[in-house]
């Protein structure tokens, strides 16, 4: 008996026990790199789990049930009512925290642009108002920024996916690491999980020697830290907190010292900042506390009834809009990469070409597949004191989701969103802006508009679309 066969007898026989022996229907006529390829995809999969999921074991959860029950979560307020500390507390505590090198940052990077059309990874999108830098140019600028600010290096962790990882290496390496010391860089890989035919729970083949895979959700974040060795390398850093944030969202105020302050006033083991929303049926999670749990129902699993429901004052119930910005102790995220468990799969129903049994791509016309994927804000009920910080979204929330020419959360949307709020500051600061004039500003000069406010000379008028970035000529 050759290694070969010795290979198929295993798989066939692990295969078979749960019923998914079709996927090596074409083995025979793969070669021995094809052949490696699906044993290695395989070996990636845990069977058992995915029948259970299948089964439904797992128990779907009932959304609706919950959303009955949901009311207004804990929260440190805009105007920072809600909490027995003050905000200007809260930054002291958080500058502390930053000051003292507890802190480290996530970006979550392994989504595909496809609402945005656009064929690379969504971190190398040009999204500055003005300079044109990329959203992973935005966020390493702000960490050295802040690094400079506070005499900190905050180690910045970035998760990809098969689809993405490649291409942002590449990125990283060719434009020199974007300033960041390749120490404090880590790019680390998210995991997958098989798509399966919606109505036998089989395996889906994408070709005759490769599964159907795809991204298993941010909630693979804490595996995938975990698994690269990141989580360890922030231990032995003495990071006791993860800054986390998706890789859409430019005005994300990454590292903010006064939400890290409300985080460790609190004694949370997860945070995380809010916006009000903008509309009952906006396109964002609804952070909500039901039964004594925080908790976030996504938008697409929300009643409408449940979303339109109003207080007395006429006021939205399910007001707090998530913008997946969160913080993470450190000891609670090791806690959790331990129990394999520790996170529910949410189930998609979605359109997945495959490989017939003649060997044939079939693109089906209908849904035909789901998708399994976890969601890292289902952390949130399991977490001790889990806290909610609600912020103005004019200053922290300009989601680069849909392609030019969609009515809300555009490349346009969100330059106009960055280009208002640093024309606020500068106005703030004292200088005049003229009218369509576009402004932007880099992380380097100033993180706020009280940073501004020290570096601005007097009489500065700005008549045409300008950059800042290290320094500001006054009153020309
Ligand atoms: C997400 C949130 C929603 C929130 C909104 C704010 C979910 C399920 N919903 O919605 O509650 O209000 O953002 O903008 O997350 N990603 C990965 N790997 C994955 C999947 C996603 O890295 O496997 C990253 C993507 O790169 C992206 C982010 O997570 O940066 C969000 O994913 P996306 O699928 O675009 O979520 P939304 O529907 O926009």
């Amino acid at each position: 008996m050759t290694d070969k066969s010795l290979n198929y007898d295993r798989l066939s026989g692990m295969l078979g026990e749960f019923g998914q022996e079709h996927v090596l229907r074409h083995w025979a006529d793969l070669d021995a790199e094809q052949r490696e390829n699906l044993s290695e995809q395989l070996k990636g999969i845990d069977l058992s789990e995915l029948a259970s999921l299948v089964s439904g074991e797992d128990k779907a959860t009932d959304f609706a049930g919950l959303a009955m029950r949901a009311g207004s979560p804990p929260a440190v307020r805009a105007d920072g009512s809600g909490a027995h500390w003050s905000p200007i507390q809260a930054r002291k505590r958080g500058e502390e925290a930053l000051k003292n090198g507890e802190l480290g940052a996530v970006i979550v990077a392994g989504g595909q642009g496809t609402r945005l059309g656009f064929d690379q990874p969504k971190g190398m999108f040009p999204i500055g108002p003005v300079s044109g830098r990329t959203l992973f140019q935005f966020f390493a600028d702000r960490l050295l920024a802040v690094n400079k600010k506070y005499g900190c290096r905050i180690p910045l962790y970035i998760m990809t996916s098969d689809a993405t990882d490649q291409q942002t290496r590449d990125y990283f390496a060719a434009n020199d690491n974007l300033g960041m010391p390749v120490e404090d860089l880590h790019i680390f890989k998210q995991g997958v999980m098989p798509a399966v035919d919606s109505g036998t729970g089989k395996l889906l083949m994408e070709s005759r020697s490769s599964l159907a895979l795809s991204p298993d959700g941010h909630g693979g974040t804490v595996s995938a830290l975990d698994r690269s060795g990141c989580l360890t390398d922030a231990v032995s850093r003495g990071i006791q907190h993860l800054a986390y944030i998706q890789v859409d969202n430019p005005l994300a105020q990454l590292c903010e010292p006064e939400l890290i302050g409300h985080h460790l006033m609190a004694a949370s083991e997860m945070t995380t900042q809010v916006v009000r929303k903008r509309d009952p049926m906006e396109r964002v999670g609804n952070v909500v506390l039901v039964d004594g749990q925080v908790q976030i129902i996504e938008y697409s699993d929300l009643p409408k009834s449940a979303a339109e429901a109003l207080n007395e004052d006429g006021s939205l119930k399910l007001w707090a809009g998530n913008i997946a910005v969160h913080l993470f102790n450190v000891e609670f995220l090791c806690g959790v990469a331990e129990q394999a468990n520790s996170l529910p799969f949410h189930r998609a129903l979605k359109k997945v070409p495959y490989c017939d049994e003649r060997g044939q791509v079939v693109s089906p016309v209908q849904p035909n597949a789901t998708k399994f994927e976890r969601f890292i804000f289902d952390l949130l009920p399991i977490a001790q004191n889990a806290f909610v910080v609600e912020s103005l979204a004019s200053e922290v929330f300009a989601p680069v989701k849909n392609a030019e020419g969609a009515k809300t959360d555009t490349p346009e949307t969100a330059k106009k969103a960055i280009a208002d709020l640093h024309r606020g500051w500068l106005e703030q600061a004292g200088a005049c802006v003229d009218q369509g004039v576009r402004v932007e500003i880099n992380p380097m000069l100033a993180l706020s508009a009280d940073d501004l406010s020290e570096k601005i000379g007097a009489n500065l008028r700005i008549d045409a679309d300008r950059y800042f970035d290290t320094k500001i000529e006054s009153g020309e």
